[in-house]
């Protein structure tokens, strides 16, 4: 479909896009595949990312964006980035992967990742509060939000938490629109590939997700961007978590313990 087809089809279905402008912070996978669809949907992108590599490579895809340098853990650097775009919509797709054992905790390790994952959070609210123009919303990448998985303390803390800030930014930051984006594992990303630790087991992954999701495939990161733009886009959109996980929490084993068995060899029949 053309550029201009994508953009009459958005200016009606998610008329708070149209002509706005968007900052996505973190220009890994997700944000990368966010951007580009937003751009396709006549939307102005700025990313930011905390080192210049993969903006440099953005900028070879699409020269029309601006690129920004960001600690988005610091507010002095939030509130430079976000006072020099100006952004209508926010996107956050920062973030790492980490489990997190009972048994095996290191406790600074387990609050480095947990201020990974909310500094970004309240720094930006910190921001919105005090600059943002009325109409803006504010879209977080979260990680899994699902049933316990064994090795996953911290994924099991962070979900409800994210949840839980998501509601209370919405109410607190209105009008700004506060949602959540929650994905289950998202096949091409360099993310599964380091949680797997090969392409072999990143392709042996995507077939075991394509037999047991009830979608019957793995979810991409187009996925995860559709739904960022559904939330960015509906003016009525806000509290709210977009799952984008392809059933995974309502497959009754847990499909995740499943593919770390396969990494170790143990084939699922
Ligand atoms: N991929 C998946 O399977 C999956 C599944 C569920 C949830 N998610 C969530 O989705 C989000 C994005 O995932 P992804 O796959 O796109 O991750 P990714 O490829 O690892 O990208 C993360 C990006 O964020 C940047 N970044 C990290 N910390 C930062 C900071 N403090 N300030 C500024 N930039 C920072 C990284 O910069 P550098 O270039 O310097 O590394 C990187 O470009 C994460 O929150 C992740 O937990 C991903």
């Amino acid at each position: 479909m053309a550029q201009t087809d994508n953009q009459e089809l958005a200016s009606k279905i998610l008329p708070d896009l149209l002509g706005k402008r968007m900052l996505v912070i973190g220009a890994g996978g997700i944000g990368k595949a966010a951007a580009l669809m937003a751009y396709s949907l006549g939307v102005e992108i700025a990313v930011a990312n905390r080192s210049q590599p993969k903006l440099d490579q953005l900028r070879k895809t699409l020269p029309e964006i601006s690129t920004h340098l960001i600690n988005a853990r610091e507010q002095t650097s939030i509130n430079r980035v976000l006072g020099d775009v100006k952004p209508d919509h926010i996107v956050l797709a920062t973030g790492r992967v980490q489990g997190f054992a009972s048994g095996s905790i290191d406790l600074a390790e387990a609050m480095d990742y947990f201020g990974d994952r909310f500094e970004p959070i309240m720094a930006i609210a910190n921001w919105i509060a005090s600059n943002a123009k009325k109409s803006c919303s504010f879209t977080i990448v979260s990680g899994f939000i699902g049933v316990p998985t064994m090795g996953n303390l911290a994924w099991s803390a962070v979900g409800p938490a994210i949840k839980g800030l998501v509601e209370h930014l919405a109410v607190e930051l209105g009008p700004t629109r506060v949602n959540a984006v929650a994905p289950g594992p998202v096949v091409d990303t360099q993310m599964a590939r380091d949680v797997v630790g090969t392409d072999e087991g990143v392709s042996a992954m995507a077939a075991a997700l394509s037999k047991q999701l009830p979608i019957g495939r793995a979810v991409v990161v187009e996925d995860v961007a559709r739904q960022i733009m559904m939330v960015a886009g509906d003016p009525t959109a806000t509290g709210s978590i977009r799952f984008t996980e392809g059933g995974i929490s309502l497959v009754p084993s847990s499909v995740i313990a499943d593919l770390h068995m396969e990494k170790e060899g143990d084939e699922k029949n």
